[in-house]
C-alpha cells in the first residue's frame, strides 16, 4: 500500500471516531491571519486594542530576514547584519463549538526570543530561550464559541548581539491549540516508546503513557496502544502484551510489545512505524495519540567505533545551523527537505543540530528520509559567549529547556545521541564538573536510551573539565585532528566521535592557484579576520583554504576514514548559514563554511563527499573553462568506480592520471586555451563517465530548472528555481553576473531570491538579484490555491525566460507536516 492509501487509512480511522463520537483530541492549526507590528506597545496586550493598521500575516515568520543587511545593526556581521528589535503579535479568534467543553492550550515550537504571551488581557508567561518548545493552558481565560478571544505576544530581540550566527526574530516556528478532554487526558509528550531489544527477528517495545487525571484521579480508565506499519496494517497479536502499572503512580502505565520480524530503521531504509494510544473510560473513547517511531539498536565500540541494528557504520555527518537561506529562520518543511535531499545524495548519514534544538519538521523530515540525529541543547552555559546570550537565563530555564527538548524529541529514532553544549567555557575550569553531572543527569532522567556527549574544543582530557567529571558517554572532540590517531593514548578505552571538524572555507566557483599550497585564513590565533584576502571576498573554492582550527576538507576525512575506532565525524558546515562570515569583515555577512552554498548549489566539494560515501558512480571536473590563453590552470577531477581517468583538451589527451595512496582527487596542470575539456574515467579499461566543459562565449539566454513543477496548494509548499546565464550555444557562462528581474504571477508567490555570494547585500525579499558565477535562485511559494503559477526572469540585453508551475491539492507527501496524526501531546 502506498502513501496515499496510508492516508486514506487515517481518514477512515478519523471518520469512524468522529462518527462514533465526539472526537477526544484534535489540534487546530494557529498559524494564520496573525497581526504584526514591528515596535513596542504595550497597550497590545489589551483585548480592546485597535490593531487594524498592523500587518496580516501567516506564521512562522522571522521579522530580520525581511531586513537590511547594515554593518551596523547591533547583531554585527556574525549575526547576519540584520535587524533585531521587538516585535508584536495579535490573532484574534472564535473557538470552534466543538471545542466548548474542552480543555484548550496554546503551542508554540520556538520564539525567538524572549517571548511573553497573553490571552485576553491576562500575562500567561515568558520564555527566554528562542530554541525551546513551549505550551500554556488557555482553559481558564478562553471564551467559548461564538466569542472571540485575542492572544497577543511580545517578542524581544532588541539586545545584541545575543548569537554568534543568525538566529531570526519572531514566532518563526509554527504553532497549534490542542483541544483535549477536561478530565483525564494524556499529558503534554505523554506518549514514549522505547524498544528494550532489537534484532532482525524480534524486538520488544516498551510504550509509556503519563495522564493528567484531572479532577478525579480514581476513576478507572483503560489504556491500550495499538501499532501500525506505514501502510496502515495493524501489527497483529502482539506477544508480549501487558500492562504495569507503577503502584505509587496511578497516572503512569506501561505496555509491553512483542513484534516478530520488525523492519529495522535505519539511514538507508528509515522504516517507521506509528502507535495509536487511547484511553477509554466510562466506554468512551477519551484520549487519542498517535505516535511515529522507530526500531532500531545501537552501541558504541570504543576500538571498533558505532554499530547500528549490528553492522559497522561511520558516521558522515554535518553540523547545520537552522536558517534556510534566504527564507530566514522561519520554517519551511520543503525547505528543510531540499537540503537533507541535497546532502542525501552527497551520502551524508547525520545531522548535528549546532548549536540547539530544531524546528520538530527537521526531526520529522530526518526520521522519514533517513539521517542519524546528533540533537545539541545549548552553546553557552553559565558563561557567556555575547554579551546578550543566554547565560544570564541559564541558572533559572536550563532545567526545563534541556527537559522540554528530551520530552518533545525523544521518540524520534533518527536521534541517536543528546549533546549538553558546543565548546562550552566551563570545560576550562572545575566549574565544569558539576555542571555537566546535572545536564546529564536531567538527560538520563528521563531517557537512558541514548548516550550523551559534549562537543569539546580542549582536546586534552587533563585541561578538560567536562571531560573530568566523568559524565559523558562518549569524547565528543571538535577539530583537532592531529591527536586522533593517538586518541587512546589520550583517552584510554573510551569512545570517540568528531563533532565538529573542517571548518574549511570556499565560495562557490571561486578558484585561486596554484591549488596544491594549503593555507590557513587568518594564519593565527586570536584573529578570525584574513589580512590579506581578495578583495571581492571570495575565497578559493579549491578544498586548499581553512579556519587556522580546521584542516582541509580532504586533511581530516583522510583521517577518519583510515581508523575504525574513530566513529565519524560532523563535518563544519552542510550549508553555508547566515551570519559568522569569517574570515572576512563586511560587506561579508553569511559563511564560507558550507560544503553547499547559502543558495543551495553545491560547492565542488560536495563531489569529493559523494564520491567517497556513495557507492554510486562520480566524476567531478573542476574550475570552469574560461581564462586568459596561457594561464596554467589547475584541473581537478574527483572520481570514484574507477582506476583512472583521462584528460582532454581540444582532442588532445593530456594524460591518465589516478588516485595514489590516500588521494582523494587528481590534478593536471594546463595551460589554458578555448574550446572543450572531456574528462573520462575507467574501469578495468571501460569506459565509466565522462564529463565536457566548453569556454562560453558572452552571455545571451536565460535557462530556468524548477526542483519541482507541481507544488501543493496549501500556501506553504516551495519550487526552487535555479537561474543559469548561457552563451548563444547553450553552454553555462561560469562567472556572469547578470541581474535577474524576476516576476511571478497566478497562483504563486515570489518569496525570495538569492545567489549563495556571501557579501552580497541587497535584500533576498527583493525581486531582482546578480548572478553569482552564472548561477541565482528563485524561490516561489503556493499562495494557497489550485492553478498555475508563471514564472518570468529578465535581464537586460538576454532573451527573457519563463516556466510555468502547478498548484495542486493533494497528497502532502513530506511537506506541510499535519501535526493532527503525529502530534504526541
Ligand atoms: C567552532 C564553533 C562553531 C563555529 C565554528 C567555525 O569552534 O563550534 O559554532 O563557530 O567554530 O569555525
Amino acid at each position: 500500500m502506498g502513501r496515499n492509501s496510508f492516508l486514506l487509512f487515517i481518514f477512515i480511522i478519523v471518520a469512524t471516531f468522529s462518527l462514533a463520537q465526539e472526537s477526544p483530541r484534535y489540534i487546530i492549526d494557529f498559524n494564520k491571519d496573525w497581526k504584526f507590528f514591528l515596535g513596542d506597545d504595550s497597550a497590545a496586550i489589551n483585548p480592546n486594542f485597535n490593531d487594524t493598521k498592523w500587518r496580516m500575516l501567516n506564521l512562522p515568520h522571522d521579522w530580520s530576514i525581511e531586513g537590511s543587511f547594515n554593518e551596523k545593526n547591533p547583531a554585527t556581521t556574525q549575526g547576519g547584519a540584520l535587524p533585531g528589535g521587538i516585535g508584536w503579535y495579535r490573532k484574534t479568534f472564535v473557538l470552534p463549538p466543538n471545542s466548548n467543553n474542552k480543555n484548550i492550550s496554546v503551542e508554540f515550537d520556538g520564539i525567538y526570543r524572549n517571548s511573553e504571551v497573553w490571552i485576553n488581557g491576562h500575562y500567561l508567561g515568558k520564555r527566554p530561550y528562542g530554541y525551546s518548545s513551549f505550551n500554556y493552558d488557555l482553559t481558564p481565560y478562553i471564551y467559548k464559541a461564538p466569542a472571540k478571544n485575542v492572544i497577543a505576544v511580545r517578542v524581544d530581540n532588541s539586545q545584541q548581539p545575543n548569537s554568534r550566527w543568525y538566529t531570526g526574530s519572531g514566532i518563526y516556528r509554527n504553532t497549534r491549540l490542542i483541544c483535549t478532554n477536561p478530565v483525564t487526558a494524556i499529558k503534554r509528550f505523554g506518549v514514549s516508546i522505547t524498544t528494550s531489544y532489537s534484532d532482525r527477528a524480534n524486538a520488544n517495545i516498551d510504550v509509556a503513557v503519563d495522564l493528567n487525571r484531572g479532577v478525579n484521579p480514581a476513576e478507572p480508565v483503560s489504556v491500550s496502544t495499538n501499532i501500525y506499519d506505514p501502510s496502515g496494517n495493524q501489527i497483529q497479536q502482539p506477544k508480549r502484551t501487558a500492562i504495569k502499572r507503577p503502584i505509587s503512580d496511578n497516572s503512569k502505565y506501561i505496555q509491553l510489545f512483542h513484534i516478530d520480524d520488525p523492519k529495522l530503521w535505519s539511514p538507508d531504509h528509515p522504516y517507521l512505524y506509528k502507535a495509536i494510544t487511547q484511553i477509554v473510560s466510562g466506554g468512551k473513547l477519551i484520549d487519542q495519540v498517535s505516535t511515529t517511531f522507530g526500531i532500531r539498536s545501537f552501541y558504541f565500540d570504543a576500538n571498533k567505533g558505532f554499530f547500528l541494528n549490528g553492522k559497522p557504520l561511520k558516521i558522515l555527518g554535518v553540523c547545520n545551523h537552522h536558517d534556510l537561506g534566504a527564507l530566514g529562520a522561519a520554517v519551511n518543511s520543503r525547505a528543510i527537505e531540499r537540503q537533507l535531499k541535497l546532502l542525501k545524495a552527497m551520502g551524508c548519514n547525520a545531522i548535528r543540530t549546532a548549536h540547539n534544538p530544531p524546528a520538530p519538521e527537521l526531526l520529522d523530515c530526518c526520521d522519514k528520509m533517513g539521517f542519524l540525529v546528533l540533537e545539541e541543547a545549548f552553546d553557552m552555559w553559565k558563561k557567556k559567549k555575547n554579551k546578550f546570550d543566554y547565560y544570564s537565563d541559564f541558572d533559572q530555564w536550563h532545567k526545563n529547556d534541556l527537559e522540554t527538548m528530551v520530552l518533545r524529541d525523544r521518540n524520534h529514532p533518527c536521534i541517536f545521541m543528546w549533546s549538553i553544549g558546543n565548546e562550552i567555557r566551563e570545560q576550562f575550569d572545575s566549574s565544569g564538573i558539576s555542571l555537566t553531572k546535572e545536564l546529564v543527569s536531567i538527560i538520563k532522567q528521563l531517557d537512558s536510551t541514548r548516550p550523551v556527549t559534549a562537543a569539546l574544543s580542549e582536546w586534552n582530557p587533563a585541561k578538560n573539565f567536562i571531560y573530568q567529571s566523568g559524565a559523558l558517554d562518549i569524547v565528543g572532540l571538535n577539530y583537532h585532528q592531529e591527536v586522533y590517531a593517538d586518541f587512546h593514548k589520550y583517552y584510554p578505552g573510551k569512545i570517540f566521535l568528531g563533532t565538529e571538524n573542517m571548518s574549511a572555507f570556499a565560495t562557490r566557483g571561486h578558484y585561486d592557484m596554484p591549488s596544491d599550497s594549503n593555507y590557513f585564513w587568518p594564519a593565527k590565533s586570536p584573529q578570525k579576520i584574513v589580512e590579506k584576502g581578495n578583495p571581492d571576498f571570495t575565497v578559493s573554492a579549491y578544498d586548499q583554504v581553512s579556519a587556522y582550527w580546521g584542516s582541509t576538507h580532504e586533511a581530516t576525512w583522510k583521517i577518519i576514514k583510515k581508523h575504525d575506532f574513530l566513529s565519524g565525524l560532523f563535518v563544519w558546515s552542510g550549508f553555508d548559514f547566515l551570519g559568522e562570515p569569517i574570515p572576512y569583515p563586511w560587506p561579508a555577512r553569511s559563511s564560507y563554511y558550507g560544503i553547499i552554498d547559502l543558495a543551495g548549489f553545491p560547492k565542488d566539494v560536495y563531489y569529493m563527499y559523494q564520491s567517497e560515501w556513495t557507492s554510486k558512480p562520480v566524476l567531478h571536473l573542476f574550475p570552469h573553462w574560461n581564462w586568459t590563453p596561457g594561464k596554467l590552470v589547475d584541473v581537478w577531477a574527483y572520481y570514484n568506480n574507477a582506476d583512472e581517468v583521462e584528460l582532454f583538451l581540444n582532442g588532445t589527451s593530456l594524460g591518465v592520471k589516478k588516485k595514489a595512496n590516500d588521494d582523494l582527487h587528481v590534478m593536471w596542470r594546463v595551460p589554458f586555451e578555448p574550446g572543450m575539456l572531456k574528462l573520462v574515467s575507467r574501469k578495468n579499461g571501460k569506459e565509466v563517465l565522462t564529463k565536457t566543459m566548453h569556454t562560453a562565449g558572452a552571455p545571451a539566454a536565460i535557462q530556468l530548472t524548477a526542483d519541482r513543477k507541481i507544488i501543493h496548494a496549501d500556501g506553504k509548499d516551495l519550487s526552487f528555481i535555479t537561474i543559469e546565464v548561457l552563451d548563444k550555444n547553450g553552454h553555462p557562462v561560469p562567472e556572469a553576473d547578470n541581474s535577474m528581474n524576476c516576476v511571478v504571477s497566478g497562483q504563486g508567490l515570489l518569496v525570495a531570491m538569492d545567489n549563495g555570494y556571501p557579501a552580497d547585500t541587497s535584500s533576498f525579499k527583493s525581486p531582482s538579484k546578480k548572478c553569482w558565477m552564472g548561477k541565482a535562485l528563485v524561490i516561489v511559494q503556493s499562495a494557497g490555491k489550485q492553478g498555475n503559477i508563471t514564472v518570468r526572469v529578465y535581464s537586460p540585453g538576454l532573451a527573457p525566460a519563463g516556466l510555468t508551475l502547478k498548484a495542486r491539492s493533494g497528497s502532502p507527501g513530506l511537506r506541510n507536516r499535519s501535526r493532527k496524526w503525529a502530534s504526541t501531546k
